[in-house]
């Protein structure tokens, strides 16, 4: 039996089993930085839920991990409990009161750097929010407990890592954080650079989050850091005021849930557009037969970038946030409109993108950015995506306070049709207004099998997180990889527009030939996605940091 099975994973191309994941029998933490996984872990040894871990992650990462990591930004929580309950926490930024719909066009009509760089490009930050609702409604420890981890690394200071440093020299944040006194201070050591192993101790970030840790994220939000962030703003010609704070909620949303081959998945809800693109591309590929192919074969490649390129193509005409936009979610995922879909996919031609529009859902209704997964001893799991957007945000370090502040305006349409940051086209669903909350692509999803805990898995990367979602998924759920293979394996990125399809470096120049012949233009990427996933399995734990980062995953 066991031979069949082998046979049958084999024959599907469940060749790849390179590496092993971190097991562990009780609880498992995988983030991005070493620091914020082992603080993670002694919460949950000290008796801690995967709540009470997730705080003190989020936290720690705010300090260890200052590109993606954050107060200054928003993101997402999914939580499936052991009880069967499930919860999804949108603490993503949302627009100041005083933002409109073509606040980031010249005169000239073009869209100008504002919506990326300096104080402009901020929305209403939700980290602190986010991480104190989640707690207040789901955590046991002493919210101090929690928040104390990060306010000793901010104050004491930690070991910068070789990636810490490279990046923090790379051209581009260079470029851009010297353009801001306390960023290049802080950040870039006033231009001597920090070396692999020098300390990197951040004083005004340790009193905000002190501050946090005793008063609550009421401080953040009206008092002291509030006040001092609305004036800052005002100094330099932002948005975002001291009503604006006090007026900001974290809400509590309905996760999305679906099935694919047997196996429900949870994932996130608008203002998300992965949740909806996981499901769609899902659906499309059940029952089309390409797996048959094996992984990484160009048949398999080429189908899942047509079922991409069609999605792609309906976010960018349907998804929005939900509070400000009819999301047509049922339309976009019901069976006859998926059918469709998958009927247009030629096996052996690649369709061009400028032939696809965005199809007619039967009704309208409802770079850096960071994950981390944790799972505890009984059996709760939560999935976290949160972001400043670019890499170290809009690259503004908020005076006195020591953080960056996000740069997810332009996760916005700042001109309905025009590419953003991402070459994303979005439309009007996702135009800009007041209060409203960017469309994300973060897609923290939960997978279970028999009812049970399987899968907790997510990734930064801007529009390829969603693709890099799904590959995962199907690693593991068509090709029978372990959850580290599932991880390492090579990844591919279509967006619809532009027509290019980016794979990984890993996929053989055969298939990027075979690639090419049926129609596609194939750009290389370094590296996509950094993603950080458990699998639950014979009563272990699996866990699995990406290897194209410095992640760890660590379980007790
Ligand atoms: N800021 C990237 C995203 O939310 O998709």
């Amino acid at each position: 039996m066991r031979r069949v099975a082998l046979l049958a994973m084999l024959a599907a191309g469940a060749g790849w089993c390179a590496r092993q994941p971190v097991r562990a029998r009780h609880g498992m933490v995988a983030t991005r930085e070493a620091h914020a996984t082992d603080i993670g872990v002694a919460v949950l040894e000290s008796g801690g839920n995967a709540i009470d871990a997730a705080v003190a992650v989020g936290f720690a990462l705010a300090v260890t991990h200052p590109s993606a990591g954050n107060l200054g930004g928003g993101g997402f929580l999914l939580a499936r409990f052991a009880d069967g309950r499930t919860v999804f926490l949108d603490f993503r930024e949302r627009a100041p009161a005083k933002a409109s719909h073509d606040m980031y066009l010249g005169p000239d009509g073009k869209v100008t750097k504002d919506s990326v760089l300096g104080y402009r490009a901020s929305g209403v930050p939700g980290t602190v929010r986010g991480l104190e609702m989640a707690h207040r409604k789901y955590g046991r420890k002493k919210w101090a407990e929690l928040v104390d981890p990060a306010v000793q690394l901010a104050d004491g200071g930690f070991p910068v890592s070789y990636g810490q440093a490279r990046s923090l020299r790379s051209k581009d944040t260079n470029e851009r954080l010297s353009q801001f006194p306390e960023s290049k201070r802080i950040f870039l050591h006033d231009g001597r650079y920090y070396e692999a192993g020098d300390r990197l101790v951040q004083p005004e970030l340790g009193r905000v989050l002190a501050r946090i840790r005793d008063r609550g994220a009421k401080d953040f939000y009206e008092g002291e850091t509030a006040q001092l962030l609305a004036a800052d703003m005002k100094e330099h010609g932002g948005l975002i005021t001291l009503d604006d704070l006090k007026n900001y909620r974290a809400i509590e949303r309905q996760p999305l849930t679906g099935s694919y081959r047997g196996y429900a998945i949870v994932t996130a809800p608008p203002p998300s557009s992965g949740g909806v693109g996981i499901l769609q591309m899902l659906g499309v590929l059940e029952g089309s037969g390409y797996e048959k192919s094996g992984f990484g074969s160009a048949a398999t490649v080429h189908y899942m970038a047509e079922t991409m390129r069609r999605y792609f193509a309906d976010r960018s005409e349907y998804m929005g946030d939900p509070d400000f936009y009819h999301v047509p979610a049922a339309g976009l995922l019901s069976p006859r409109y998926i059918a469709g879909l998958r009927s247009t996919i030629d096996p052996e031609h690649a369709t061009a993108s400028a032939s696809i529009h965005p199809g007619k859902p039967e009704t309208h209704e409802s770079s850096e950015t960071t994950h981390y997964s944790i799972v505890d001893a009984e059996g709760n799991a939560v999935a976290v995506t949160y972001t400043l957007n670019n890499s170290y945000g809009s690259a503004v370090t908020a005076t006195k306070l020591g953080f960056l502040l996000n740069n997810e305006m332009d996760d916005f349409a700042a001109k309905p049709g025009e590419p953003n940051l991402f070459d994303l086209v979005q439309g009007e669903a996702n135009a800009i207004q007041a209060r409203k909350t960017p469309l994300s692509s973060m897609t923290p999803t939960i997978v279970l099998r028999d009812g049970k805990l399987y899968l907790v898995v997510g990734s930064p990367g801007g529009p390829t997180i969603i693709n890099t979602v799904l590959g995962v998924l199907v690693n593991v759920i068509d090709f029978g990889m372990n959850v580290a293979d599932a991880v390492d394996a090579p990844r591919l990125h279509h967006q619809w527009m532009p027509d290019v399809l980016r794979v990984e470096r890993g996929f053989s120049p055969d298939t990027v030939a075979l690639l090419k012949a049926r129609g596609h233009t194939i750009e290389f990427e370094n590296a996509q996605g950094e993603v950080a996933a458990i699998l639950a399995h014979d009563g272990w734990l699996e866990g699995s940091a990406d290897p194209r980062t410095e992640g760890t995953a660590k379980g007790y």
